[in-house]
């Protein structure tokens, strides 16, 4: 079993990134749709959408939107919210299918660069793009590789909800690592994430072969230009 298929399953996940919450979410979203022109008749996709943090809030705002996740556990979660215009699912972002096309869509906080072979990733562009309509809109918010190797902490403890996470942050073969030693109890368990340090220039390369065109890059929620000291990178493509 890879790493991605059982991390974000667990209960553990959703206790180590409380604070990655829907306030979060609906601030960047408020942001982001200041500058994407979307037609309320036309279909979002979040792509692996997680619990829905960011779909139902822009199901909120008057969209038609349909979430997808590997995650079984946090679809069935998702789909508490499910109406005629907020849809969840679980499929595979490497071969996702569905039926309509897309006007956006969104892949947020780092949900990308999580497979072995480069080809994997190309794959999920490719997908998207595919599943766009003509002159389609596809947002990537990723994490920024010089930020990350600047503020890498090797190690660091946390105790929530009386969980105890010990987490180890290094490099190997181009992925950041985080080892996530977890004590509840007698019980002890260990989860990874290996995130690509793809750079800037890297998913600029990919997006442009895949045949987007970048419309803009802005560098953290608040949505301030890109540069080099920027904590995420959030590009905003278009199909051409
Ligand atoms: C860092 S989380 C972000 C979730 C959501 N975008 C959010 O910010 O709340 C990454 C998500 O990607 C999903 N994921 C991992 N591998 C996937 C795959 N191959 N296909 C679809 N979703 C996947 C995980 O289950 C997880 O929900």
């Amino acid at each position: 079993m890879q790493w991605f298929e059982n991390w974000f399953d667990t209960h553990y996940y959703k206790i180590l990134y409380q604070h990655r919450n829907d306030e979060e979410a609906q601030f960047f979203i408020r942001n982001l749709l200041k500058f994407i022109p979307l037609n309320s008749e036309e279909w979002i996709l979040d792509l692996a959408c997680g619990r829905g943090r960011y779909a139902k809030f822009i199901h909120h705002l008057g969209y038609k939107v349909y979430g997808l996740d590997l995650s079984k556990k946090s679809i069935i979660e998702a789909k508490k919210f499910e109406n005629s215009h907020l849809q969840f699912e679980v499929q595979d972002m490497r071969n996702f299918y569905l039926p309509q096309k897309f006007q956006l869509i969104l892949s947020l906080f780092t949900s990308f660069g999580y497979f072995e072979n480069i080809d994997d990733n190309l794959l999920v562009l490719k997908n998207v793009y595919e599943h766009l309509l003509p002159n389609g809109y596809f947002v990537l918010d990723f994490l920024h590789s010089d930020w990350v190797l600047k503020h890498l902490v090797p190690h660091e403890t946390k105790l929530l909800n009386n969980i105890h996470f010990e987490i180890h942050k290094y490099i190997e073969n181009q992925k950041i690592v985080k080892k996530i030693l977890i004590t509840e109890g007698t019980q002890f368990y260990t989860f990874y994430e290996k995130v690509s340090l793809f750079t800037p220039k890297d998913l600029q390369e990919m997006l442009e072969k895949t045949g987007f065109k970048i419309i803009n890059q802005f560098g953290d929620y608040e949505l301030q230009p890109l540069n080099s000291e920027s904590s995420r990178i959030i590009l905003w493509v278009q199909k051409v």
